[in-house]
């Protein structure tokens, strides 16, 4: 068996070489259009960090894994294709704003229909609006020869890849169950998951069911975020701690106790687009009491964020214009140099636009991905990258704590404490450090819906 996937990105890339890894006797080609990203995947320095990703690529490139832009071909010679391209938010035009873009899923299908010359399981990988299996068949069948569309959402998170994808909590194949093409299809895409994921883990469903439920999964794990984070506003007005308040309603086996962590909102490629193609569905599908729910969990996102930075103006005496702001992480989360949807991003834009002089750091992330983000100049006057935190602290009036990196909360706060301009605030966005500490060190500090500090 021949696998192809389109698409070395930060689902594609991880993904194609755990199956490369559990599959020796499967060769796996995943291609992009990108030529620079296949170089960087053939390099030692590969485009996504992922802890142990690496190793686990040496381990397999260039056996039954290969990264090519020979797009056509390894097309051809694949007995299963996977779409794993992006489906950005559209821009521009008819659902601008929250339908998702599908023009690199269109042409990856039509390269499909182009490039092969017998017929193959298609497989979504991407997240797709609910009915784009509709689009690629029709196009597929264009083309004379017989093709199956699988939906196979893939649910890893960044930062934790490698781990999910070597042990995930299940497997979602959709297919036509109506047909015995399809459902021999769905057999033979679950025979290659079966190698390595226990049989009881692999769900089978029908194609909508299944694109449904990736965005319906998004769409709660967003949700409980949003929902803890409202919760955070509350516990600043009256004196609770978000912490405790998460760890009482989480011990609730009802309930349970992930993805309560509060924190200045929730970030990443996923989160955002999913729920407003979701909204924009409810929408299309006349229901707008519906599309207005999950609509409250993105207000509550962009709440949390202005608020977080609103609440380190107000803490600097409502004046941040000349002030150096050490910005401790800028990744959208912890292990990972991804920044798509940062909440660093907004809050820093907040920033700049009070005139404050923002000193970064952050283990991952370059510079020139810094200012992309923000809109920037590399030389722009405001803004410093630095190589270690201590020096981003250093002459600061405040540290404002992004990106929840294990390394901030082993830091020398007595050090920094004497080399910042005082008094000397933290904003702990992440509700990471130990603030009884930090205040018994001389710092002012601020957390997420922690009623009861300074
Ligand atoms: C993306 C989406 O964000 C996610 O919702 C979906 O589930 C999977 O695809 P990701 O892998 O993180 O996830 O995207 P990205 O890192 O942008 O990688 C996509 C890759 O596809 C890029 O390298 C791009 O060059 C490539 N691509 C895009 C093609 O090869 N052909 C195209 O026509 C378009
Ligand atoms: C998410 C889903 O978890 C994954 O299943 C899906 O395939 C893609 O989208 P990802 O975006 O990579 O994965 O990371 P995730 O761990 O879900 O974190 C998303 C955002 O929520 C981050 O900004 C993170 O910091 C934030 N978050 C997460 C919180 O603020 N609090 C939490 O309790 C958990």
């Amino acid at each position: 068996m021949r696998i192809c996937c389109i698409g070395a990105g930060y689902v594609g890339g991880p993904t194609m070489t755990m199956v490369a890894r559990k599959c020796p006797d499967i060769r796996v080609d995943v291609v992009d259009v990108s030529a620079a990203r296949i170089a960087a995947w053939n390099s030692d320095n590969l485009p996504v960090f992922e802890p142990n990703l690496d190793g686990l690529v040496r381990e397999v490139r260039g056996k039954n894994l290969f990264f090519s832009t020979d797009i056509e071909e390894c097309i051809d010679k694949a007995d299963i294709v996977f779409i794993s391209v992006n489906t950005p938010t559209k821009t521009y035009g008819y659902g601008a704003g929250s339908a998702s873009d599908l023009s690199y899923v269109e042409a990856c299908s039509r390269t499909i229909a182009r490039a092969s010359k017998t017929g193959k399981i298609v497989v979504e990988k991407s997240t797709m609006p609910v009915r784009t299996a509709d689009v690629i068949k029709t196009i597929l069948a264009s083309s004379g020869r017989k093709f199956q569309v699988l939906s196979n959402p893939e649910f890893l998170a960044e930062g934790t890849a490698v781990r999910d994808l070597e042990s995930p909590d299940r497997v979602l194949i959709g297919g036509d169950e109506d047909s015995e093409e399809g459902r021999r299809a769905i057999e033979t895409l679950a025979s290659v998951y079966a190698r390595w994921v226990p049989e009881e883990r692999i769900i089978k469903t029908n194609l909508w069911s299944s694109e449904l439920s990736k965005l319906t999964a998004n769409a709660f794990l967003a949700q409980r975020i949003s929902s803890i984070n409202a919760i955070s506003a509350l516990c600043e007005a009256t004196g609770a701690d978000v912490d405790q308040v998460a760890k009482a309603v989480g011990s609730d086996s009802r309930i349970g106790s992930s993805f309560l962590k509060s924190s200045v909102g929730y970030g990443g490629s996923c989160f955002q687009k999913d729920l407003l193609n979701l909204i924009y569905l409810c929408e299309h599908f006349n229901l707008p009491q519906v599309a207005q729910y999950w609509r409250g969990v993105v207000e509550m996102n962009a709440f949390q964020k202005k608020r977080f930075s609103s609440n380190v103006v107000e803490g600097l005496f409502r004046n941040i214009s000349g002030k150096r702001l050490a910005i401790f992480g800028f990744a959208f989360k912890e292990n990972t140099n991804d920044t798509r949807e940062s909440p660093a991003i907004d809050i820093c834009k907040d920033f700049l636009s009070e005139h404050a002089k923002l000193a970064f750091y952050d283990p991952k992330v370059s510079k020139a991905q810094i200012c992309a983000d923000l809109g920037i100049e590399e030389n722009d006057p405001r803004v410093e990258f630095c190589d270690s935190p201590y020096a981003a602290a250093e002459g600061a009036h405040a540290i404002v704590l992004l990106t929840h990196w294990d390394e901030f909360k082993k830091l020398d706060y007595a050090k920094i404490r004497k080399s910042m301009t005082t008094p000397a605030w933290i904003f702990d966005g992440r509700n990471c450090l130990d603030h009884r500490l930090l205040i018994g060190l001389g710092f002012l500090v601020r957390g997420i819906g922690k009623g009861n500090l300074s």
